[in-house]
């Protein structure tokens, strides 16, 4: 039975981070609102320039969600029939949904079981595979699962030798950084959603687009916008609608002046975890020279069923990504070419569950959620 006494935890608190900047957040909305450009507004090119600095880019696009962030620049590359892009299968349905969309190949890639990001080895095996298809290796796109980057040192050779681009799903890493640098110069674009439970999030739907090729990014802000371009209503190419609101663009930018802070507090949360459940679950493993934003803390454990009805007892909330990764999904089936499987991904599906992850968990919460974590597994 549930002890009552106990008060349910929230799994991410947004209201929290709201009680500490909602004088800013409301001011930066209603300014908005008086001045009424509710699309591409100051606030966006603000937003816009105050993220290209912030992760060391020449340029960034905001655009309506990390989806479309990951959508525009492989319409912007033209990206489409008989091409690879190379995904992991162990992510969120979008990184594989839009080169599907596009009418492209996405060719699943295996993870690593420590990190959960993009194995390299795998990859190789993928490349060759896609080659013996038919298809043409074209774009990898990593995704830096969890908060973490994706290992670049291995990856981008490897890219590079085949002749294809890098897309850095950073859509739960913006603010991580890599061998010392941040997050959003590793791929020729790097592209980011602010989903309410992402890092840096806004109170809806939007994400972003960093690059430093200039040419790229005019065709992207083309794609962002109907194909337009020029100012003279001349359409050039196929487009979308996918620009990010105004009034996101000013909760955002009233974020970003607590992110630094919030991300060193999501560090401390991630640290206390791990002290205190290491030796019970597998804890999550941050590679040399890089740190995680903590999107998620996510544990390894046979005994992933009763942490879950434990804790669920014990009014503390847990999320499994991902139980079923993308290629077991119906309209990703047809994608799979190898086939020994992805057994790396497949494990972890089976073992894997995130933990209550934000900046404002408090010393006492996190106690109980690793006391509950550690009777869970009879420790
Ligand atoms: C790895 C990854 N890629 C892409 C997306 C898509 O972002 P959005 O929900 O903003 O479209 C998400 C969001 O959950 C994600 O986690």
């Amino acid at each position: 039975m549930r002890d009552t006494a106990s008060p349910s935890l929230p799994f991410i608190d947004l209201q929290a981070q709201r009680r500490r900047i909602s004088g800013l957040i409301d001011q930066g909305i209603a300014r908005v609102l008086d001045h009424g450009a509710f699309v591409t507004g100051p606030e966006v090119i603000e937003l816009e320039t105050a993220l290209a600095a912030r992760a060391s880019a020449t340029h960034c696009l905001g655009c309506s969600s990390g989806t479309d962030a990951l959508m525009i620049p492989l319409m912007a590359d033209d990206v489409g029939e008989g091409d690879a892009v190379f995904v992991p299968s162990f992510t969120f349905t979008s990184s594989a949904e839009v080169p599907a969309l596009l009418g492209a190949h996405p060719v699943f890639v295996d993870v690593d079981p420590d990190t959960f990001n993009m194995d390299v080895d795998s990859l190789g095996l993928a490349v060759a595979a896609a080659k013996a298809a038919g298809l043409r290796p074209k774009v990898v796109m990593t995704v830096d699962l969890f908060g973490q980057p994706a290992d670049y040192d291995r990856i981008l050779p490897l890219a590079k030798d085949e002749g294809m681009w890098v897309l850095d799903d950073a859509a739960q890493s913006f603010g991580a950084t890599y061998k010392g640098a941040p997050i959003g110069g590793f791929g020729r674009v790097t592209a980011t959603s602010f989903y309410p439970s992402k890092p840096l999030s806004c109170y809806g739907d939007g994400g972003a687009v960093l690059a430093d090729d200039t040419d790229f990014i005019e065709r992207m802000k083309r794609v962002r916008v109907h194909g337009n371009g020029g100012g003279n209503g001349e359409v050039s190419r196929l487009g979308l609608t996918a620009r990010l609101d105004t009034i996101q663009a000013a909760v955002l930018l009233a974020k970003l002046t607590i992110f630094d802070e919030e991300c060193d507090l999501r560090n401390e949360v991630a640290a206390r975890y791990s002290e205190g459940l290491s030796n019970v679950v597998k804890t999550p493993q941050i590679i040399d020279g890089a740190t995680s934003v903590w999107a998620q803390y996510t544990v390894t454990s046979p005994a992933r069923g009763a942490i879950a009805e434990t804790l669920a007892t014990e009014g503390i909330p847990t999320a499994l990504f991902y139980p079923n990764p993308v290629h077991t999904h119906a309209p990703y089936k047809k994608y799979l070419l190898n086939n020994s499987g992805l057994p790396v991904t497949e494990d972890l599906a089976r073992q894997v569950i995130s933990l209550p992850m934000h900046p404002y968990l408090d010393a006492e919460s996190q106690d109980r959620v690793i006391a509950a974590v550690r009777s869970a597994v009879g420790a």
